[in-house]
């Protein structure tokens, strides 16, 4: 995606693995990424998704659109090209944190296919799981939520380049998970999430809960 700018540099390995990371935090590092319109629901689920995996004793972490706009990536804006970086900067901090042993929540637009391609090959080949989630809502249901009032301001012309409206989406065509949220309740989507989760060996049952209880039950 970016050619490598700087010269003579090195990957430096530890004395500690990756494997032994997930010994001590007792689960496996991995990337959740939630792709969808503005209003479609991605940061709702990511934290009700965050609070389900704490109560299964799962580390967790969200890496969300407008938080890290207000930090790592407070230089990017919303043309292509920003967009572009904005998810390859992403893509390289949830494959630390997968590296580190934690689940990352990453909730973002991520209008195109390229770049969410991307960073899937970046985990494909740091040999982590990458969970594409189609966070899938009509631009009809995400307009008429509008829980920050944007889509009435791109309405207006006030704001440019707004995905949905003058800024294309490209859906992806073989997520993982794909939630229709104009159609499921926000708890049949976490139950999805986790058991899909479960099924694909990404958390495991034989682990215990913060609460020192197997956790058979909760999944
Ligand atoms: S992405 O396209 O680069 O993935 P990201 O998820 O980080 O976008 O940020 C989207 C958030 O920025 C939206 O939820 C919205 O609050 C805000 N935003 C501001 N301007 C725009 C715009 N032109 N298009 C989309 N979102 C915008």
């Amino acid at each position: 995606m970016v050619d490598q700018k700087a010269t003579n540099v090195v990957w430096h390995d530890g004395e500690v693995s990756r494997q032994d990371r997930y010994q001590i935090l007792r689960q496996t590092g991995a990337t959740i990424w939630f792709t969808g319109l503005s209003g479609s629901g991605k940061s709702t689920i990511a934290v009700a998704l965050e609070k389900a995996l704490y109560d299964l004793g799962k580390l967790s972490y969200r890496l969300d659109g407008d938080n890290v706009r207000l930090g790592i990536n407070k230089n990017l804006g919303f043309s292509e090209e920003d967009r572009s970086e904005n998810i390859r900067r992403i893509g390289e901090i949830a494959k630390l944190f997968g590296d580190a042993g934690t689940l990352s929540l990453s909730s973002f637009i991520s209008p195109y296919t390229k770049d969410r391609d991307g960073v899937r090959e970046l985990h494909d080949a740091a040999d982590l799981r990458f969970v594409e989630v189609f966070v899938d809502c009509s631009l009809e249901v995400a307009e008429a939520r509008d829980p920050k009032g944007l889509y009435k301001k791109a309405r207006a012309g006030e704001i440019k380049n707004f995905t949905g409206i003058d800024d294309p989406y490209e859906a992806p065509v073989r997520p993982e998970i794909h939630l229709h949220t104009d159609q499921m309740t926000l708890e049949e989507e976490v139950r999805i999430i986790i058991d899909y989760l479960v099924a694909n060996g990404i958390i495991k049952t034989e682990f215990m809960t913060r609460t020192g209880e197997a956790n058979q039950v909760a999944v």
